[in-house]
């Protein structure tokens, strides 16, 4: 007797098929299956994919907007400012309180993991006690890795140092870093180097944020793929932002991606936040800031793409759906043709999956039975249409339904419209 089977599931290749789950496990994928299950879904065709993984956020200032007021400029430098006047009223129960409610909004979205970034700037590490209790509590629905960020400095901040290390040896996940934020670039290199150093000693990965700036002159992502190489961590450390590299000019830009492929460091865009943080000092025309996400991936680097703001000092909007992520990416990547906009699919769900190291992800016999089911035919109309999630699967358990979404239209005579149905 199977826990769940679930008929008529459409995977991304198209072909419909049966899912068997048992005991927290894909078991099997089958055009047809005639086994008992404890419950039996029909699928009627819709998409069965892996959940997304959204490899780039911030749940410790999430849901945060307008407290204790909105960034009026818009820029990166007032929402840092904002955040430090808010980081000292806020308590353990706040924090944990608001991460959690946006961890219900992630799995109702159909995303299961989370890399979060938690700032350790605050003496109290109070960011850090509420995401790590919050890590523990969401386990059985949500994967949470933290990545210990120094937001005010790693050396910029007389404590950053002690206070990273101490936010590491309370359990955090991995070693961030923000190269491009200290005193000059001459300590922003420093830090990468003890920062990767630090990563080695304790067998962590690396996520810095780096080059998070207009300024081509900024090229903290060649120190860290060279302190990569240096300590041997390879396929472990990652550039988020990278939106430097947008600006840079091409022929250092082509050198600068052989050395990223040689550390195979993984890159993270962030398109929400990049199209709107970045060319904030242009006047026209005014530059997209992402990175290079079509040459890092025809390097054959891999590419995920994070939300990495809902709603804070940052950035207003957002409701933690991947696909509008997706959606960004392949508008401000200019990523439209057939195959790049499965790469922008891909880019929320394998890509990520794989630069966190979840074990078991994906869609095949043997793989833990975390699945997303769309109101949709194939990942290109997810991402047209960012559908209903129709069911969001944990271990094989049914953790979110969604209802399919139909209107109802009253014209000449009354009609159902199904945006996902073009005959
Ligand atoms: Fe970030």
């Amino acid at each position: 007797m199977l826990d769940l089977l679930l008929h008529n599931a459409r995977l991304p290749t198209g072909q419909v098929v049966d899912i068997a789950i048992d005991q927290g496990r894909i078991r099997g994928i089958e055009p047809h299956l005639a086994a008992e299950a404890h419950r039996r879904i029909d699928l009627d065709g819709w998409l069965v994919s892996p959940p997304f993984v959204d490899s780039h956020f911030h749940l410790d200032s999430a849901l945060t907007a307008g407290q204790p007021r909105h960034n009026l400029s818009g820029t990166l430098l007032e929402g840092i400012a904002i955040w430090s006047e808010l980081k000292p009223t806020l308590d353990e129960e706040q924090i944990y309180g608001r991460a959690r409610r946006l961890c219900e909004m992630a799995i109702a979205q159909g995303n299961l993991a989370i890399r979060s970034h938690v700032d350790t700037s605050d003496p109290r590490l109070t960011a850090v006690r509420a995401l790590l209790r919050l890590r523990d509590d969401m386990r059985s629905w949500l994967d949470i890795q933290l990545i210990a960020f120094p937001q005010d400095g790693y050396l910029r901040l007389p404590a950053g140092r002690r206070q990273l290390q101490a936010a590491l040896d309370l359990g955090l996940d991995g070693v961030g870093g923000i190269p491009h934020f200290e005193r000059t670039a001459t300590e922003g290199a420093t830090s990468i180097a003890e920062l990767c150093r630090l990563a080695a000693e304790r067998g962590l990965p690396v996520d810095m944020h780096c080059d998070e700036t207009d300024d081509p002159s900024s090229r903290h992502i060649e120190t860290l793929a060279a302190e990569t190489i240096r300590h041997g961590l390879q396929g472990r450390v990652t550039g988020s932002h990278l939106t430097s590299m947008h600006s840079m000019d091409n022929a250092y830009a082509g050198k600068l991606l052989g050395l990223m492929q040689q550390a195979e460091v993984h890159a993270i865009a962030n398109p929400l936040i990049n199209i709107t943080l970045q060319g904030r000092y242009d006047s026209y025309p005014r530059r997209r800031g992402m990175t290079r996400v079509k040459e890092l991936l025809a390097a054959g680097l891999r590419v995920g793409f994070g939300h990495d703001c809902v709603m804070d000092p940052w950035y207003r909007l957002g409701s933690h759906d991947m696909l509008e992520v997706a959606s960004m990416g392949a508008h401000v990547g200019h990523l439209t043709g057939e195959s790049e906009l499965l790469d922008c699919y891909r880019a929320v769900t394998e890509h990520p999956a794989a630069i966190l190291g979840l074990p078991d992800y994906g869609l095949a016999p043997g793989c833990r039975a975390d699945l997303v089911v769309l109101q949709a035919r194939d990942p290109i109309e997810a991402i047209r249409l960012r559908p209903a999630r129709l069911y969001v699967i944990r271990g094989g358990r049914v953790i979110a339904e969604t209802a399919p979404r139909h209107t109802r239209l009253s014209l000449h005579e009354t009609s159902m419209l199904d945006l996902s149905r073009l005959d």
